[in-house]
């Protein structure tokens, strides 16, 4: 098919429409000859053969090749830009009305053409009709089950902003000023972590010796960068030897005689410290996981026990990290910050704190008591694309110790010289886009208030939805919110009641059977399309732990409110009862 098409060949278009007939030779050498065999009436888009040469390439590079692509272009993106959630709710749907089997066999082709295919207009409106119907809308108010959700609308023309402006903020030469305003948004947010007095940022807030922190692409990358960082700054080069960064891991070991690193962090901490394990070189086993208490934190007493037991091995095994998370992704519990950060200082050991998904709660004046004792944290994970309401993707890491990154520093003969300030001397990342200018600009919009709203919204309407659950007997609260996450499963009154028995193995049976209800009924009420709660499975139980899967609940879209939340368990009560119903031998 594809040789066809490079081939001479006789093209017949619109002769209906147009009532003329027109001739497209194309020859090997793809030059295009268009004969008109008859007369041409106006208004008529001319179906070429399309050809890849340098004229067209000129026009599409430059601006929309005709006046036809233009309008296209205005339609949609008017709608976009003007009228995003409209837009979204007319194109995007939730639903998986055409299944992914059916999707996928739609997306088999796997040669790419010589020739261009189709023009700019076609290729959008292709995008609008044929691919946004099957993605999803994550910005509708019920969808509830991740952390990705409605954008403020004035973040799709700060990030076309930024698209246009293209700069690469992996050196000066190529971002100049827009180097210099990360600079200024990292020591703003480094503020509102830290705390630290004026003079301290006024020495480092443009001081291209120190770094407050970085952007990544995001929280997985930022928690490497942390403890990246720190295992660089632990296994430091010493009289014999001249850095783990330099001569690796074997060479490392050796100089400090110890057999292993860990790090430990709660059970429920992100998937991204078992990469940062791989990845470091330490290995992933060495991501220690421990047990959380009743309210979903980190176990302290089973933390110290731990430390205690490591420090025994008289320095064969080395702590790198400790992580404390500040919203845990499946629960979104806070661990004790404060008593975590005393420990590390006590014992000396790096205390990250994983703030991916909470780190905005410092800006509500009613919640940021939540995470006291951040500031103790030598590094801290925020996530831009999260509760900062960024497009995808942006993270960002931050260090106590303006020169602590020192240790991840790398420098090109054509780039990142010593002595300059490129941003991509200690990043883990080269090339990357300027996030920061839309953080700096939504900062600017919203203020600190606008994004406390948006945090407390959510934080109070999972509350209240907390309640409701509460209130229904067919529903069972499986761990209350303490920041906007809550999860919860089908559990009926009189199940409750026989789960409630001392008596494990019942216990266990009625959970296997609850595990399978819950599991269909969230991927029933998915596939109907009207609303998206997620699901997981936790690890929890007072005197023997079980696996029960949960529905998980996210609330950051400031339009979900608890009267779509009452809809999306009635939808659940429904699918439940006849999925009961119609399951019963
Ligand atoms: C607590 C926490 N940390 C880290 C991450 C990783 O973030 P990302 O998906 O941006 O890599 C997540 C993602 O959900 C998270 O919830």
């Amino acid at each position: 098919m594809n040789k066809n098409r490079q081939s001479i060949r006789l093209c017949k278009y619109d002769y209906s429409r147009a009532g003329t007939y027109f001739v497209t030779f194309c020859t090997q050498n793809r030059e295009c000859f268009l004969g008109n065999m008859g007369s041409i009436k106006n208004n008529i888009s001319k179906k070429t053969e399309l050809v890849a040469n340098w004229q067209t390439l000129m026009r599409v590079f430059i601006r929309p090749e005709n006046e036809e692509t233009k309008l296209i272009l205005l339609k949609y993106m008017e709608q976009i830009l003007f009228g995003l959630n409209s837009f979204l709710k007319k194109h995007v749907g939730i639903t998986e009305k055409v299944s992914l089997k059916e999707l996928s066999m739609r997306f088999t082709e796997t040669i790419i053409n010589k020739n261009p295919e189709k023009k700019l207009a076609e290729v959008i409106t292709g995008l609008i009709e044929d691919i946004a119907p099957h993605a999803v809308n994550v910005a509708s108010p019920y969808f509830v089950g991740h952390m990705t959700s409605a954008m403020p609308f004035f973040m799709v023309h700060l990030k076309t902003i930024v698209t246009a402006l293209n700069q690469n903020l992996v050196k000066i030469e190529t971002s100049k000023v827009v180097s210099i305003l990360e600079k200024q948004v990292i020591a703003k947010i480094h503020r509102i972590i830290y705390k630290e007095n004026e003079s301290f940022y006024n020495e480092h807030v443009q001081n291209a010796k120190t770094t407050l922190g970085i952007f990544t692409k995001d929280g997985t990358l930022a928690n490497i960068t942390a403890l990246w960082v720190a295992r660089n700054s632990l296994l430091a080069s010493k009289e014999g030897f001249s850095g783990i960064e330099k001569e690796g891991i074997v060479p490392a070991y050796k100089a400090y005689g110890i057999e292993r690193c860990v790090i430990l962090a709660s059970k429920l901490s992100h998937y991204s410290f078992k990469k940062a394990g791989g990845i470091l070189g330490i290995g992933n086993q060495n991501i220690i996981g421990i047990d959380v208490d009743t309210n979903n934190r980190i176990n302290l007493d089973l933390l110290k026990k731990e430390i205690k037991k490591i420090k025994k091995t008289g320095g064969r095994i080395k702590i790198l990290a400790v992580v404390g998370i500040a919203g845990a992704t499946e629960t979104g519990t806070i661990d004790p910050l404060q008593k975590i950060g005393m420990l590390c200082s006590e014992n000396k050991i790096h205390f990250h704190v994983d703030a991916a998904w909470g780190g905005p709660t410092l800006m509500s004046e009613k919640y940021k008591h939540l995470l006291d004792g951040i500031e103790l944290a030598d590094s801290v994970t925020i996530d831009c694309h999260k509760q900062f309401y960024m497009p995808m993707s942006s993270g960002m890491v931050y260090f106590k110790s303006p020169t602590i990154m020192n240790s991840i520093e790398y420098h090109a003969n054509y780039v990142n010289r010593p002595g300059s300030v490129d941003l991509g001397i200690k990043s883990i990342t080269g090339s990357r886009e300027a996030n920061s200018i839309i953080l700096d600009c939504a900062l600017k919009i919203m203020g600190t208030q606008g994004y406390a709203l948006l945090i407390e919204h959510g934080i109070e309407t999972a509350r209240k939805f907390a309640e409701e659950i509460k209130k229904r007997p067919d529903f069972q609260l499986m761990t209350p919110p303490e920041l906007n996450i809550l999860t919860y499963r089908i559990c009926p009154v009189d199940i409750k009641k026989k789960l409630s028995e001392d008596n494990f193995e019942q216990r266990q049976s009625i959970n296997k059977e609850l595990n399978k209800i819950n599991r269909n009924v969230q991927r029933l009420q998915r596939e109907a399309g009207k609303s998206f709660v997620s699901r997981t499975t936790l690890n929890i139980g007072n005197k023997r732990k079980e696996d029960i899967v949960v529905l998980r609940c996210v609330i950051m879209n400031p339009m979900t409110n608890i009267n779509i939340l009452k809809k999306i368990l009635d939808e659940q009560e429904k699918i439940y009862r006849c999925y009961i119903t119609t399951s019963r031998p």
